[in-house]
């Protein structure tokens, strides 16, 4: 079937980025002192996005005119009939909104709906940039550390009503990078119960919501506690779009959403570029055919990762994702410090991961591995780490 759906587009051709401006390749010398690693840090992928978005943009390119633009009703429509289609959210379109990032989105959303010095907490091991916009604005983090239990993660829900009963706001990462747990609607449902008791608004972060396993079902937090949750969301993962800013926040709730508006209107936030706004519109309108193929290409990816790892890359365990493209990688058998985990991987290994310790409480020991490449790639990573470990 996986042979079937992808045989369409193609993944497998290496997409030489080196020269592109990406961040996954620019940074190389900086983070692991060289530039002879192959990056698997950075959440994109190495694959060329819709063949159909790459021709709107073609078409847009040579009128040859980028004023200034503006994100229109019709952009709104088509992205309220995408969630409406792939994830039952029924917001009115009237309450969406385009920003050029997702932290953007959170980092307004955390200075409108809550003050210096008030609680808001998240569960960790997280993307660390949660984080980072809840401390550099000056509010109280409490985080809430998930549970690895028999290679699966767990809430411990008594931990999360102590820090939620002191908090404002709730961060949530749903699918969560970089455990990559797609959470139950039980587990939705005792979130939100949880948020209703101590009057916590919730900022769900959907980033990766149109990346999840086959075995799997993304459910979004605003069909659960609609009125106490604004979504952030966009194109970037899902059809590898980062590059070009086209993001969502939405609410049923319209005072969450002017809220963050005023902030956007106040700090004077570019809500994106024309060539973004195509984008998102051209993948929700003629991208779903590709963005499946995607999915059942990495479905088979993190398959084979999690299997080699388990089998022959011994000590290390994978944590197999339900959603977004980041194996987790449990390497504490190694018994290495972080400084000589990482120097393993990109000397011995030839790879850069993103470091677990940067994730917060419960990081330190893990590994973050980028499975959205080329297959023939992925072979041969492996394969070098799986001698690298024998050689140890
Ligand atoms: C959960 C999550 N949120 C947000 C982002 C970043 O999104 P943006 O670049 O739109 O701010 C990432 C990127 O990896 C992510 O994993």
């Amino acid at each position: 079937v996986c042979g079937a759906k992808t045989a369409m587009f193609d993944f497998d051709t290496p997409t030489h980025r080196e020269e592109s401006d990406a961040e996954k390749y620019a940074k190389r010398q900086k983070l692991f002192g060289t530039d002879e690693v192959y990056p698997m840090w950075v959440a994109d992928m190495e694959f060329r996005t819709a063949p159909a978005i790459i021709e709107a943009l073609q078409a847009r390119v040579a009128h040859g005119v980028f004023g200034y633009s503006e994100s229109d009703e019709e952009l709104a429509h088509i992205a309220h009939s995408w969630c409406q289609k792939r994830y039952d959210i029924d917001i009115p379109a009237s309450h969406f909104r385009s920003s050029p990032s997702i932290m953007t989105s959170m980092s307004a959303a955390i200075e409108a709906l809550s003050v210096k010095g008030e609680g808001v907490t998240t569960m960790v091991p997280v993307y660390a940039p949660f984080m980072e916009s809840v401390t550099s604005q000056h509010r109280t983090l409490y985080t809430v550390e998930l549970s690895l239990i028999d290679g699966a993660y767990h809430i411990d829900w008594e931990a999360l009503e102590r820090a939620l009963a002191q908090s404002k706001l709730f961060l949530l990462c749903n699918p969560h990078n970089p455990v990559g747990r797609v959470w139950r609607i039980e587990e939705l449902a005792r979130m939100a119960q949880l948020c209703e008791t101590h009057e916590v608004t919730i900022i769900s972060d959907d980033a990766h919501a149109d990346i999840v396993r086959s075995s799997h079902r993304y459910l979004s937090m605003a069909t659960v506690a609609p009125l106490r949750t604004v979504t952030l969301w966009g194109v970037g993962k899902g059809f590898n779009l980062s590059g070009l800013g086209a993001t969502l926040y939405a609410s049923h709730n319209s005072a969450l959403v002017e809220a963050i508006d005023e902030v956007f209107h106040a700090r004077h936030v570019v809500r994106g570029t024309m060539m973004g706004f195509l984008a998102l519109k051209t993948a929700y309108t003629e991208g779903l055919a590709w963005l499946e193929a995607a999915n059942s290409y990495i479905d088979t990816n993190i398959a084979y990762a999690c299997h080699t790892i388990d089998t022959q890359c011994a000590p290390l365990k994978a944590i197999a994702p339900e959603g977004t493209y980041l194996v987790w990688i449990d390497c504490r058998g190694l018994g290495l410090s972080d400084a000589a985990l990482k120097d393993f991987f990109v000397h011995d290994v030839g790879i850069g991961l993103s470091q677990g310790r940067f994730f917060g409480a419960g990081g330190r020991g893990f590994m973050r591995m980028n499975v959205a490449v080329p297959r023939a790639q992925l072979r041969e990573v492996l394969t070098q780490l799986s001698n690298a470990l024998k050689k140890n």
